[in-house]
């Protein structure tokens, strides 16, 4: 198991997010509360919750955008113009990097690992067009999360790993039990890593470790669901980053994260 979030950031990171809210604080009147969710299925669940307290979420699915294609997302950055301060999501597929790939090269040989390496290409060149588009939302005053699960092949990439210590990003571990992935009879634990610019959103999903559920395995056809956010997850994130939405729109309290009061 990965070592988890450090408590306390460096001062690096602390200062790029304080110069991060000054720039959102001077853009305070066209702050966007906009959210582009980069990659995400049709019926994402943090778009339907930002649909639900206003907050604008653009669903970029497959049938919107292609983000393999250049010319595609070069479009969508010159839509971030229109969307100072917008802020992005980034979920890209990570089935080609799951640890399970280790065993259906074993089991299938060096035919099958060379159709994974050519399928591998192709997604990581999602992550190098996925780049110019984070790099214009960060440029703009916005915050960036992108995620995979924590033993995706994904987080060992160079290229990854470039990007988050070039733009100040830092990683938090959490388990998908804890807001919300269930199984039959057991939660799921489905543990989870999301890499981020942001203090808030790292704080906040550092308290979503488990240490006390009996977990059932996800079976194969609960494997790709678990990929998909639950109805908990979206709202731990969405209000996480527009509270002020949060609070006008939903009215029981009682269902909010306990450290809704870090400043934003
Ligand atoms: C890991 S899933 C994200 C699921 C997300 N966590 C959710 O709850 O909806 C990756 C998403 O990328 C989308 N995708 C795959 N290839 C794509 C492409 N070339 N362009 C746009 N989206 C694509 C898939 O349709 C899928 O919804
Ligand atoms: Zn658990």
């Amino acid at each position: 198991m990965p070592a988890k979030t450090k408590k306390e950031f460096e001062e690096i990171f602390l200062q790029a997010n304080a110069e991060r809210r000054k720039y959102r604080r001077m853009y305070q009147s066209s702050v966007s509360n906009t959210l582009f969710e980069y990659a995400c299925d049709e019926h994402f669940a943090i778009g339907d919750v930002c649909d639900e307290i206003g907050v604008e979420g653009i669903r970029l699915s497959r049938n919107v955008i292609d983000v393999q294609d250049e010319g595609h997302v070069s479009q969508l950055i010159t839509q971030a113009d229109d969307h100072k301060t917008a802020d992005a999501w980034v979920s890209l597929p990570c089935a080609d990097f799951t640890p399970w790939q280790h065993m259906n090269v074993h089991r299938h040989g060096w035919g099958f690992q060379q159709k994974l390496d050519k399928r591998r290409k192709q997604v990581r060149k999602m992550f190098a067009q996925a780049k110019r588009f984070m790099k214009k939302i960060l440029a703009e005053g916005g915050r960036v999360d992108f995620e995979w699960p924590e033993n995706s092949g994904w987080w060992n990439l160079e290229e990854v790993k470039d990007f988050e210590k070039e733009h100040a990003f830092r990683r938090v571990y959490f388990d998908g039990c804890m807001i919300g992935a269930h199984g039959k009879d057991c939660p799921i634990r489905k543990p989870w890593c999301v890499s981020s610019c942001d203090e808030r959103i790292l704080t906040i999903l550092a308290a979503y470790q488990c240490d006390s559920h009996q977990h059932e395995p996800a079976e194969d056809s609960q494997t790709k669901q678990t990929g998909f956010y639950t109805r908990q997850f979206a709202s731990v994130i969405v209000e996480a980053w527009y509270p002020q939405k949060w609070f006008q729109h939903v009215p029981n309290l009682s269902t909010s994260s306990a450290v809704v009061t870090l400043r934003t």
